[in-house]
C-alpha cells in the first residue's frame, strides 16, 4: 500500500511543500511538552512566520495539529496582541506609551509616527513595510521613551529619531537596535524565532547598559564601604563612583545574556556547556 503524503487529508489551502514543512517544524515544537496543547502558541507563531499574520490557513493547520476546534485555535489568537489577524508589515514599530514612557514622550512619539506614516494603530503602511503600533511596558523604563522594531529596543527616542527610524526602515536600509542584536530581522524571521527555532543571534550584543546597572553599582558601593574595616556604611557611601561604572559590559561579560548559566536541554550546544542535570531536583 503507498504511504499517504503529508497533509493529504489537510483542510488547509497550503501547498504540498509549505504543508510539508510546516508539520516537520510543529512535530518540534510539539515534542517539547507533554501535552501537545501546550505548543499552541509557539505554533501560532510558526504559521505567522509563513504568512505573516495568522490565517484561515494557519488557525486550520494548528486545530489538525493539535486536535481542537478552529474556534479554541481563534479564541486564543485573538486574545495575544502579538498574533495578528490581518497581514502584518515587514517591521512592527511598536511605540511605548505605557506610564513612564508616555511621561517621557511616547505618546509624542506615536503622534508624530502616526502623523508621518499616515497609519493608526495597528495599522500598515501602503506598502507593507510598518505596522504601527502602541505597545505596554517592555520592562525597558530606564530607557524610557522607548521604540521596539520587532521587539528589538530601540532607546532613548524622541520624535525625530523615531520618525528617521521609520524613514530608514522603509528604504530598505539595515538598522542596529541600541542592546541585543546587531540588527532587526523581518516580522516572519522573528515570529520563527518566537516559535523555538534559533537564529543563532541570541548571545549578539548586551542585555543591560548603564541605566539598568545603575542600582547594581550603587549597592556593591555601599556593601564595599560596609565591608571595609573599621568604617560603618551611611547612605551617602552608596554615591561613591566605581572605576568603569558607565561603560557598557562587553558581550559574554556580567550581565550579558551570554553569561547565562544552563539550565534547560537546549542548552546543550551552548557556549556554556550542558545544563546539570542535578541542578534543581530536590528528591
Ligand atoms: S513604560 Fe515604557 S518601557 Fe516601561
Amino acid at each position: 500500500m503507498t504511504a499517504e503524503p503529508v497533509g493529504a487529508r489537510s483542510r488547509t489551502g497550503y501547498d504540498a511543500e509549505t504543508l510539508a514543512a510546516l508539520v516537520a517544524d510543529a512535530e518540534q515544537i510539539l515534542a517539547r511538552y507533554p501535552d501537545p496543547r501546550s505548543g499552541l502558541l509557539p505554533l501560532l507563531h510558526l504559521v505567522q512566520s509563513v504568512d505573516g499574520y495568522v490565517s484561515r490557513d494557519g488557525i486550520i493547520f494548528c486545530a489538525e495539529q493539535l486536535g481542537m476546534t478552529a474556534a479554541e485555535i481563534s479564541a486564543v489568537a485573538t486574545f495575544y496582541t502579538q498574533y495578528k489577524r490581518h497581514p502584518n508589515g515587514e517591521y512592527t514599530v511598536g511605540v511605548c506609551t505605557n506610564t513612564l514612557c508616555a511621561v517621557m514622550g511616547g505618546d509624542a512619539i506615536f503622534d508624530r509616527l502616526a502623523d508621518h506614516l499616515g497609519v493608526g494603530h495597528d495599522e500598515t503602511t501602503p506598502d507593507g513595510s510598518v505596522t504601527l503600533e502602541r505597545v505596554e511596558c517592555n520592562a525597558a523604563c530606564d530607557y524610557a521613551p522607548v521604540v521596539m522594531v520587532n521587539w528589538e529596543f530601540f532607546d532613548n527616542q524622541t520624535p525625530d529619531s523615531a520618525a528617521e527610524l521609520t524613514d530608514r526602515l522603509r528604504a530598505g536600509e539595515t538598522v542596529a537596535p541600541t542592546r541585543g542584536a546587531a540588527s532587526v530581522c523581518s516580522f516572519k524571521q522573528m515570529s520563527r524565532v518566537l516559535a523555538g527555532f534559533d537564529d543563532g543571534r541570541a548571545d549578539e550584543g548586551v542585555g543591560a547598559g548603564g541605566p539598568t546597572l545603575e542600582g547594581l553599582r550603587l549597592v556593591r558601593a555601599a556593601a564595599a564601604v560596609d565591608d571595609a574595616p573599621g568604617t560603618p556604611g551611611t547612605p551617602a557611601a552608596a554615591t561613591s563612583d566605581r572605576p568603569g561604572a558607565e561603560v557598557p559590559p562587553e558581550t559574554g561579560t556580567e550581565q550579558s545574556s551570554a553569561e547565562r548559566r544552563p539550565t534547560t536541554p537546549s542548552d546543550d550546544t551552548g557556549p556554556a556547556g550542558p545544563a546539570d542535570p542535578e541542578e534543581g531536583d530536590d528528591d
